[in-house]
């Protein structure tokens, strides 16, 4: 078996593979290391087969979509997920083949009601079931304590106690446990009493996590995030940094155009000079009038530096093809000591 467990901040995922077939699924992937799951499945000559996710993920976002259409893989998800961009929903008992490999799913909801572990071997992935030390919390969308308690003392308990186990989330640094170790000393799997579980998952009184609503819509609805949409602008477009700006405006530079994307309020209390004024939302109205020549280069500039990334790509698409955008923005030019003018109309 070729294994590799990819950690992000908390958020754990995994790249398993048959070294005799060179098949292989990642789980839970995240969408910050898209290129290194690729990059592994190269490294190993790997051809990946699925993209498995254990739940709706509430707490980071999926890669699960993007992965998928990259590579023409099919996203696996129990059939009660939500996401309606699934290609194989399955269900409890159900295997997946990865080539010599056999991957058992077990429905265990709970921490949401589309929650699956995952048994192969020597190993379980137990998603955000079965944590080291803990279990998933229940209080987060279809999330249901009587179910949790149902999966971990009817199912997973009774699992072989020399699994492995690899769960979705660990925020201490460990890789992995066993079930028999977590039998022994995972605080929650010692309230056996039904009851007592619920009750004690009914008042753990956590905080919501950061990024909840993003999250849900764009894991539940296959949707792009805000940092998914900049960075794909980003690829599309060249940046100049400030040093390189400030060298163009002291030299008095007529060939190269600044277009100050902010609105008109933030223009006019301090500019670049010579920056021309047009506000993000305007852009694609107004560019005939205000940009007749395609062929300018033309520098976008905002305040912080992602509106003017979204506006370079979108003059881009539109054929401006010397639009470049600020490595940074106003906030940087004026922390900077940079020269500003606050007079004069675009
Ligand atoms: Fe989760």
């Amino acid at each position: 078996m070729i294994f590799e467990q990819i950690t992000t901040g908390g958020c754990q995922s995994y790249l398993i593979g048959c070294a005799d077939t060179c098949a292989a699924a990642v789980i839970d992937p995240e969408v910050s290391q898209i290129d290194r799951y690729l990059a592994l499945a190269a490294r190993d000559a790997l051809r990946l087969r699925y993209i498995i996710d254990t739940h709706t993920h509430a707490d980071h976002f999926s890669a699960s979509r993007q992965l998928a259409q990259q590579l023409g893989v099919p996203v696996v998800m129990h059939r009660e997920s939500p996401a309606p961009k699934v290609d194989i929903r399955v269900d409890d008992g159900e295997l997946l083949v990865i080539g010599k490999l056999r991957m058992q799913v077990i429905h265990t909801p709970g921490h949401t009601r589309d929650s699956m572990c995952l048994a192969t071997e020597d190993r379980l992935f137990s998603g955000d079931t079965l944590l080291i030390g803990g279990t998933g919390r229940t209080d987060l969308p279809t999330g249901n304590p009587e179910s949790l308690y149902e999966s971990l003392f009817e199912r997973i308990v009774k699992l072989d106690p020399a699994l492995k186990v690899y769960p979705a989330h660990d925020y201490k640094g460990r890789s992995h446990s066993t079930i028999a170790t977590e039998l022994d000393t995972n605080p929650r799997l010692q309230v056996k009493d039904r009851a007592a579980f619920v009750d004690m998952m009914r008042n753990l009184n956590l905080t919501m996590p950061t990024h909840l609503t993003e999250a849900l819509r764009t894991n539940m609805s296959g949707g792009k995030t805000v940092a998914q949409m900049l960075a794909e602008a980003a690829a599309t477009v060249p940046f100049m940094s400030l040093m390189e700006l400030l060298a163009h405006v002291e030299t008095g530079d007529n060939e190269l155009l600044v277009l100050d994307v902010r609105e008109r309020d933030a223009y006019q209390a301090g500019h670049i000079a010579g920056a021309k004024s047009l506000p993000r939302g305007q852009l694609e109205l107004r560019v005939n009038q205000e940009l007749p020549n395609p062929t300018r280069r033309i520098l976008t500039c905002c305040e912080l530096g992602q509106i003017s990334t979204l506006a370079a790509a979108t003059l881009r698409s539109m054929g401006f093809q010397r639009a470049v955008a600020l490595d940074g923005g106003m906030k940087a030019w004026r922390e900077a000591g940079y020269p500003m003018e606050t007079s004069g109309a675009s």
